[in-house]
């Protein structure tokens, strides 16, 4: 307290001023209105605000209070935004998150600086949001914080503490809230193929940041079991049909991955075991992963210009006719991989067809058998004549 003290009776001073100065004109006004109106309207009771007193104090300009840091913690909120916020609107008073501020003086304050002044705070999100509270304990912004890393995320973080709004509206809006701390992958992510559909055109098909990494719970994105899974994450976007359809864009991507060798080590691993390290490619690999680019785009790594050298990266011998011997997203056609194709389509006809066959022979000679069966047991004895 001892740093306040020389001005501490000024405040109840300045309180009794603020809430004249500010309340009194209010109530002025809407009496005025209702005089001036043709018809008498009911005058509107001054509706009681519980947060009038903190807010009489909390309004006045300038106002700051210094921190053992150094640094200048202010003092001012703007309580028009609160009231458009979430929590305002719901019309929490500015006491359901700070729960152990009564009236003046305050508590003592403890944070160091500014930030030990948030993270000591933020805990209060919990009393309400339990769900939310628990998913962030074991995501890598916990871990980060837990091991010393005191810029990592925290609920104030990415929602703000006054202004709190819907935090998916627009959706660009979530790469925007991530971006504040990943700037360096953001500007790879709005310049690919899905960040640029999301800045630009507020697509809602394409994946944001928090599609492939989840919200509260993200996990870390480089362990085996994260890279054996990812298949899926872009799969399940890649193999729906109705999705795709919009764009032109094949859904036999997955299948004919998981069917070629890459994919076959990949699905036989997650399988089995899960948390092993493996070296075969996942579609990141190829594609690039937070700055993904449409096939033919000339900076596409998997652009026939560049895909020799993104097959380079684990096939350092690779030569190059290397690519053009790998079946790729394709269903073979005569087209792309015309000996694939027909050494299939002969497979397919010839296969079917030798089964068919040997099927067809042993049921004709089985239904033989059985009818001349039958008529030996019923004219015993006439066997070899009927037979002739
Ligand atoms: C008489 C003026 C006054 C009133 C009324 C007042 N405050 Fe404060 N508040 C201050 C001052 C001055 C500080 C600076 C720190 C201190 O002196 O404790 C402060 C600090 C704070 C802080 C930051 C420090 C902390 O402990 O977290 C919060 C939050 C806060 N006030 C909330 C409120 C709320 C909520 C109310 C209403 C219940 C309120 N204040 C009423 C003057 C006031
Ligand atoms: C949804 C919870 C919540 C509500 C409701 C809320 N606050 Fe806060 N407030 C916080 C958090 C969390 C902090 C810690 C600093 C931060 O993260 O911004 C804070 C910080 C403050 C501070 C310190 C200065 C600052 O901005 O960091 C003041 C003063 C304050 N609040 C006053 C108020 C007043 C006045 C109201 C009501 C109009 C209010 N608060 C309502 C969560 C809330
Ligand atoms: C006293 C209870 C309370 C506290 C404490 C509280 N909230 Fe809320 N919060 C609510 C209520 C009530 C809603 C409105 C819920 C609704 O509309 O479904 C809400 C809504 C939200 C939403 C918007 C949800 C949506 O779907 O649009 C976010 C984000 C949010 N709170 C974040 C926070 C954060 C961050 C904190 C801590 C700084 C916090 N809340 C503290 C009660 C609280
Ligand atoms: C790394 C950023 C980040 C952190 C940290 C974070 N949130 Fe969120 N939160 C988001 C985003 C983005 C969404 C929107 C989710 C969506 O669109 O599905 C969200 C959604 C919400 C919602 C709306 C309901 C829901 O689950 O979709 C609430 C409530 C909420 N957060 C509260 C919290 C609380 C409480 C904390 C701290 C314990 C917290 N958040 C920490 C980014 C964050
Ligand atoms: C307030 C800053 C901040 C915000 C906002 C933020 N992060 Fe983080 N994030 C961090 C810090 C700090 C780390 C820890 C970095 C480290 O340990 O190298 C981290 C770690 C991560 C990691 C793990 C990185 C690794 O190397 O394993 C992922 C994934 C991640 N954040 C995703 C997100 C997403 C998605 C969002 C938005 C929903 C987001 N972050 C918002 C600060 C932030
Ligand atoms: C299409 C899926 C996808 C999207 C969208 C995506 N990421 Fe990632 N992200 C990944 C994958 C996969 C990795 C793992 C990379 C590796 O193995 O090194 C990763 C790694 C990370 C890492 C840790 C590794 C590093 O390079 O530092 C962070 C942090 C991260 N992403 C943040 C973000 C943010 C922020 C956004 C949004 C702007 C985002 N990601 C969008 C898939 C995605
Ligand atoms: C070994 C490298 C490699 C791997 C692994 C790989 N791709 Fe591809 N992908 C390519 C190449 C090369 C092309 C361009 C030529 C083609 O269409 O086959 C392509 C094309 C695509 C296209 C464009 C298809 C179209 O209709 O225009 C999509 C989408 C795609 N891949 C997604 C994926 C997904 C999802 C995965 C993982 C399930 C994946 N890729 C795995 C190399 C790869
Ligand atoms: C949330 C759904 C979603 C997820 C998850 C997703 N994508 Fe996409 N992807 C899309 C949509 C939608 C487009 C088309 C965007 C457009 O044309 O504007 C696209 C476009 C692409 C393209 C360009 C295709 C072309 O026409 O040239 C490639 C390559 C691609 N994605 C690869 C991936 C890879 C690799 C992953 C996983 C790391 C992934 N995607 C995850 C929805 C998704
Ligand atoms: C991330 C590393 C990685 C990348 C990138 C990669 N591969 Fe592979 N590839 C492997 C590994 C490891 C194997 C052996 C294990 C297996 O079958 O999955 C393999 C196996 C193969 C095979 C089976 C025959 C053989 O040589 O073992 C072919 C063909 C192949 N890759 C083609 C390609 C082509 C074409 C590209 C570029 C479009 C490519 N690969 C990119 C790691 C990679």
């Amino acid at each position: 307290m001892g740093r306040l003290q020389h001005g501490l009776w000024i405040i109840p001073v300045l309180l009794a001023v603020l809430t004249v100065g500010v309340f009194a004109p209010a109530n002025m006004q809407a009496d005025g209105h209702a005089r001036v109106s043709p018809q008498p309207t009911p005058t509107p009771t001054p509706e009681y605000d519980p947060n009038a007193a903190c807010v009489a104090c909390h309004s006045i300009p300038g106002r700051t209070l210094p921190l053992p840091s150094g640094e200048a913690l202010s003092l001012v909120i703007d309580y028009d935004a609160y009231k458009q916020s979430v929590h305002g609107q719901k019309d929490i008073p500015c006491t359901g998150c700070h729960t152990n501020i009564i009236d003046y003086p305050h508590p003592d304050i403890t944070a160091y600086d500014h930030r030990d002044f948030q993270l000591e705070r933020y805990t209060i999100c919990r009393e309400c949001h339990p769900d939310q509270y628990e998913a962030t304990l074991d995501s890598m912004h916990a871990t980060a914080l837990a091991g010393g890393n005191r810029d990592a995320a925290i609920c104030t973080d990415c929602h703000g503490s006054h202004d709190i709004s819907d935090p998916h509206t627009p959706r660009h809006r979530i790469s925007l809230t991530c971006s504040k701390c990943h700037a360096a992958i953001f500007a790879q992510y709005k310049e690919s193929v899905h960040g640029a559909a999301l800045l630009e055109e507020s697509n809602p098909d394409v994946p944001t940041c928090i599609d492939c990494h989840g919200v509260h719970s993200i996990h870390d994105p480089t362990t085996a079991r994260f890279r054996l899974t990812s298949p899926e994450m872009c799969g399940k976007c890649h193999s729906d049909e109705e999705r795709m359809a919009k764009y032109g864009i094949s859904t036999q991507v997955f299948d004919t991955y998981v069917a070629e060798f890459h994919g076959t080590t990949v699905t036989l691993f997650e399988r089995e075991s899960p948390d092993q390290p493996v070296n075969t490619a996942v579609c990141y690999d190829c594609h690039g992963i937070h700055n993904i680019k449409f096939v033919n785009d000339p900076d596409a790594t998997v652009v026939k210009e560049h895909l020799l050298e993104t097959c380079r990266r684990c096939h350092p011998d690779a030569d190059a006719n290397f690519p053009t011997a790998w079946v790729s997203h394709y269903i073979p056609d005569p087209e792309h991989n015309p000996l694939v194709y027909y050494i299939n389509l002969f497979y397919a006809i010839v296969i079917p067809l030798t089964i068919g066959g040997m099927l067809a022979f042993n049921s004709l000679d089985l239904i033989h058998r059985i009818v001349r069966r039958r008529r030996k047991g019923h004219e015993p004895g006439q066997e070899v004549k009927d037979n002739e």
